[in-house]
């Protein structure tokens, strides 16, 4: 009887739907998976021509991390669901998610952020730590964005060398903290380089470390990696340890579209930070329905790893045969060292239909390719090859 009611909601759902002037095509998802809203999906959705679309079409949309395996059919369900009640604030279903990992993570629920993605929290720590008069800290290679942010604020960004095989020098970061030294910055695992930092050295350091200054560990990739519970810096709040955690559904839970992250901090830190976020307010009732759907659910989590280590391991065989020294990757990307300019090859790879990204670090140019579906990573090594100066 109840499935029959979901079922007659959701068809009423759907004609209105249609009925408010949008068309859509049994195999949009199919023609979505992996890629961007391309020119030919907006007109397949909306019955017109993207008025601002230009670019080539996307056939691999492999620049940007996102996951091409989900979201799982449980969230799917779970937003549909939630449209009924989505003109009210969702403030009850924020505090169920925040007891959720609260429980899971054994911490206490004031110990916990929630944000439209990690990202606007990676935001309102900068405002917090990286303003003028503060100087962020970090390894050379790392993920840019708190620390744009915090220039952008009038902070500054000291940056300590890498060791020579591009893992963090915990060493070198520590002699240079100073006075000035207001926050540290880890992405553990990295992103671009992909690389896990050692956790025995990683959870010292935080612990030295985090008696003077806040250590800022973001974990956005940590569920690609082995025993991410074993691996996780949540450890050293649970210590009491002044280090805060962030975490994104982006990646594993493929909700880059769908926008939930979260901080795992002291509850004084959360506090401090809090007060240059909406405490949660930007995230839709849809999304933390669809987080509360995805959250434990063991099935699409191993099925997401599984699926990402599949094609990850067909890339890095690909990318071996071709001689290719690529840094080992304990995400859902691979880099690998390119010898050609690498805009030049993202733009030659975009003109033939496949979203790559470039990097320059250690003299050396890069390529970063994220890791998509199986048929998405053959496209991939095919026209990478299709490239004069790249075999
Ligand atoms: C290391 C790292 N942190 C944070 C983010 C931001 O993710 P989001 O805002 O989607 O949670 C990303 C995105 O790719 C990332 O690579």
């Amino acid at each position: 009887m109840e499935q029959n009611v979901t079922t007659r909601r959701n068809l009423l759902k759907a004609s209105a739907i249609l009925a408010a002037g949008f068309s859509i095509a049994p195999n949009l998802s199919t023609l979505l998976k992996g890629n961007n809203l391309t020119d030919a999906g907006f007109a397949k959705t909306f019955g017109k021509k993207n008025p601002v679309g230009s670019g080539p079409k996307i056939k691999a949309k492999l620049n940007s991390n996102e996951n091409p395996f989900g979201p799982s059919k449980k969230v799917k369900q779970a937003i549909i669901e939630a449209i009924d009640d989505s003109y009210l604030y969702p403030r009850d279903a924020n505090k169920t998610f925040i007891k959720m990992i609260a429980d899971y993570e054994k911490v206490s629920e004031d110990s916990i952020l929630l944000g439209a993605g990690s990202s606007e929290l990676l935001m309102a720590t900068a405002l917090v730590y990286g303003q003028k008069g503060g100087t962020v800290l970090s390894g050379e290679i790392t993920y840019m964005s708190l620390i744009r942010n915090a220039l952008s604020f009038g902070g500054e960004w000291e940056k300590a060398p890498m060791l020579k095989d591009y893992q963090y020098d915990f060493g070198a970061i520590k002699s240079q903290i100073s006075d000035k030294t207001t926050l540290v910055y880890i992405t553990n695992p990295n992103n671009p380089t992909g690389m896990l930092a050692d956790t025995g050295a990683l959870k010292s350091f935080c612990e030295e470390v985090s008696k003077t200054k806040p250590v800022f560990v973001d974990e956005a990739y940590i569920d690609y990696a082995p025993n991410p519970k074993t691996l996780s810096m949540i450890d050293c709040v649970r210590k009491g340890q002044n280090v805060i955690v962030a975490r994104t559904f982006s990646k594993v839970q493929a909700f880059a579209g769908l926008r939930i992250g979260y901080l795992i901090a002291l509850p004084e830190t959360i506090k401090t930070i809090s007060k240059y976020t909406t405490v949660g307010g930007t995230i839709s009732a849809t999304s933390i329905f669809g987080a509360i759907a995805a959250y434990n659910d063991e099935v699409f989590y191993n099925f997401s790893v599984s699926k990402n280590n599949e094609s990850k391991a067909y890339l890095c065989k690909a990318l071996s045969d071709m001689k290719y020294d690529f840094l080992p990757s304990a995400t859902n990307f691979v880099i690998f060292p390119i010898k050609i300019n690498g805009k030049k090859l993202v733009e030659m790879m975009m003109e033939k239909g496949v979203a790559v990204r470039n990097f320059e670090f250690d003299g050396k140019q890069w390529c970063r390719v994220s890791i998509g579906t199986m048929e998405s990573m053959k496209l991939f090594v095919e026209t990478l090859k299709s490239i004069p100066g790249t075999i």
